[in-house]
């Protein structure tokens, strides 16, 4: 399904700023997974999302998605295939148009089918009953601008759009990270059913230990441009937050560590 082989990305290469952000990543998803991807700060998670949607081209290593090679395919190709939601409310609509119109592009992206006739589907059809059916009660504002929505309204409908069309992939930042405590439950919330109701294929970032533990069938563990676990089946049903956290606990002796016996290398050798 999504196979990710020997993945590289290097930033300001050759420079003093060089960052190794991937450094060989070997991933194998099947269809109708979902995977929550978990790790410290700048381990490269992001860089590992960005690189499947396209954002850039990774270094080295090969992307595919449904048995084709989409490694060197522009992001807008791959976006056909993938749906993305961002930790930001605002990057994943367009606020000055409506609720109405947001949907009726989201759902007309990459057919022949009419903007005119999407957005009438938006007003009336399948698509304002899924609206409705989010229980937030945007079904009776499809008029209003997108802008005018709360950060968690706006985040339901990206998510909404970003399933519509039931992507083979759906790629999702930290999307309850700037969101009020109620607000991040109700997006997880719709993020599960959507995800259950069309076996969405989904890799999802988060730094709540909560939800690495509850959602999904998988979590990995990042470190420094690495998956350093993988945790699937019996393991991953019975996975406790604390276990996950335990796990970040060695991780960061382990760099600790690292750190100390550069810094001795360092002090013989100056
Ligand atoms: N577009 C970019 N240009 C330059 N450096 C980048 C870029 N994207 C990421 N990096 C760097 O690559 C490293 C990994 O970043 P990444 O955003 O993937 O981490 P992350 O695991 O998503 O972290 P966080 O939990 O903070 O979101 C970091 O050192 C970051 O500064
Ligand atoms: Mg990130």
């Amino acid at each position: 399904m999504l196979n990710l082989t020997g993945l590289r990305k290097t930033f300001f290469a050759g420079t003093p700023n060089e960052v190794r952000a991937l450094q060989g990543v070997d991933l194998n998803i099947e269809a109708g997974s979902f995977v929550c991807v978990i790790g410290t700060n700048g381990s490269g998670k992001s860089t590992l999302l960005n690189s499947v949607a396209g954002a850039f081209y990774v270094d080295d290593g090969q992307i595919q998605l449904d048995g084709k090679d989409i490694t060197r395919w522009p992001e807008h190709r791959r976006a056909k295939l993938i749906g993305r939601v961002f930790q930001d409310p605002f990057s994943g609509t367009a606020p000055s148009m409506t609720i109405a119109e947001n949907l009726a592009l989201a759902s007309s992206r990459g057919r022949r089918r009419g903007l005119s006739l999407a957005l009438k589907g938006a007003r009336h059809g399948e698509l304002r009953d899924r609206v409705a059916a989010m229980g937030l009660n945007l079904e009776d504002r499809l008029d209003n601008p997108i802008g005018t929505l709360s950060g968690g309204q706006r985040q339901s409908l990206t998510l909404l759009m970003a399933g519509l069309l039931r992507p083979s992939l759906l790629l999702l930042d930290e999307h309850t990270a700037a969101l009020d405590p109620r607000s991040a439950d109700q997006v997880i919330r719709l993020t599960q059913e959507f995800i259950n109701r069309d076996k969405l294929t989904t890799l999802m970032v988060t730094h709540s230990m909560q939800q690495a533990a509850s959602l999904g069938d998988r979590v990995i563990m990042m470190d420094r441009g690495r998956i350093i676990h993988d945790i699937s089946g019996v393991e991953k049903d019975r996975l406790r937050p604390e276990d996950l956290l335990a796990r970040f606990d060695d991780v960061r002796r382990a760099n600790q560590l690292d750190e100390s016996a550069a810094e001795m290398l360092r002090a013989q050798y100056v």
